[in-house]
């Protein structure tokens, strides 16, 4: 039988953290630190410099997840980046990143588009492509420019969000990796949280910012989290004790917070990385998977239940031994 593991993790934040108090006098918002703190749990993010893209934060994630798993760019055989704020409309940002990596054995490369869960939905893609034999060494990413789609006139949103990059190798293996994945999608809550933009004939119709409704949003995500959770614990026939630790998407720490009561985890058990990186929409799971990993917390042999939830709405989880 041939599992999925994870063997190495990557993650690049452009520039310096950019701290409440700095956003709020850039773009002259009337908010404050207390207030951003206080109902999200956000301190400081990340902004990519002006011409820096998705590709490139990418490709130093990529670089540092390839020199954790001791392969070379050309052993990878699957590329697979979850963003939402590709490069352009195509190429594929997966298929600039292979460029730029200099992979050049003809490894498949493409864009998932979920939103923040399509770091979730890129890693169960990749997970099928492994178990099937077809391939054996996937480069996974989440990779995202989210101040590209912000209105910085918005306060209910544009502090919210964060740029940066993460990404893991998933290969082949003899044992048990990947225990159970989720994926789930209802179109009909569309309107909730979108960039309802399009472009035609050389011009941006509609609105190309991005639109949230934060309470439903928030209520939406708590529900799904949780319930997303439980399923993927009861395919593996795990039960919540059992997780040494849940990285869920990091939108809001009140969220987080929220979802582990719900599910009976104790706060220590979530990572949280929301603080320092804002929410960074596809990037935001791989990002914090490797900070905990840089930082000893995560351990080989550990069970990770890995969970995001976004636009579409989409939502899904990943259930791993590590
Ligand atoms: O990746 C998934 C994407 N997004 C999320 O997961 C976000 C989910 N939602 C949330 O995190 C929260 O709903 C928010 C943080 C967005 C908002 O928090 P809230 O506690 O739901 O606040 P609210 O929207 O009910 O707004 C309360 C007040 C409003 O003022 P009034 O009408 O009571 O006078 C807002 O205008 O707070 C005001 N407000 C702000 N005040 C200062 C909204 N944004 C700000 C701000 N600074 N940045």
């Amino acid at each position: 039988m041939i599992f999925t593991r994870i063997t190495g993790t990557g993650s690049y934040l452009p520039g310096q953290p950019v701290s409440n108090q700095a956003l709020i006098a850039l773009h002259a918002l009337d908010s404050s630190d207390d207030w951003i703190s206080e109902r999200t749990g956000i301190r400081a993010r990340h902004i990519a410099a002006v011409g820096e893209t998705s590709s490139d934060l990418a490709f130093h994630a990529c670089q540092r997840a390839l020199a954790a798993a001791g392969r070379s760019a050309n052993d990878v055989d699957l590329i697979i980046v979850a963003t939402s704020t590709p490069d352009y409309i195509f190429p594929s940002t997966a298929a600039l990143l292979q460029k730029k990596l200099g992979i050049t054995n003809g490894a498949p490369a493409f864009d998932v588009q979920a939103v923040c869960s399509g770091f979730v939905y890129a890693l169960s893609v990749a997970e099928k492509f492994i178990r099937s034999g077809s391939h054996q060494c996937a480069l996974i990413v989440g990779s995202e420019v989210f101040s590209r789609i912000m209105d910085w006139s918005d306060r209910g949103t544009c502090v919210l969000f964060g740029d940066g990059a993460g990404a893991v190798v998933l290969e082949a293996s003899n044992s048990p990796g990947v225990l159970a994945t989720a994926l789930h999608a209802d179109g009909s809550h569309a309107d909730m949280l979108s960039v309802p933009g399009q472009i035609r004939g050389g011009q941006v119709t509609g609105d190309p910012f991005l639109r949230m409704d934060g309470q439903a949003v928030f209520k939406f995500a708590v529900k799904v989290l949780t319930e997303v959770a439980n399923e993927v614990l009861h395919t593996a026939g795990l039960t919540v004790d059992q997780l040494d630790w849940l990285i869920p998407h990091q939108a809001n720490v009140r969220i987080l917070q929220s979802t582990a009561k719900k599910l009976g985890l104790p706060s220590e058990k979530c990572i949280v990385t929301v603080d320092h990186h804002g929410n960074t929409s596809a990037a935001s799971i791989p990002l914090a998977l490797d900070e905990a990993v840089c930082q000893g917390r995560v351990q080989p042999g550990q069970n990770l239940l890995l969970e995001g939830v976004g636009g579409g709405f989409t939502w899904g989880a990943v259930l791993l031994t590590f």
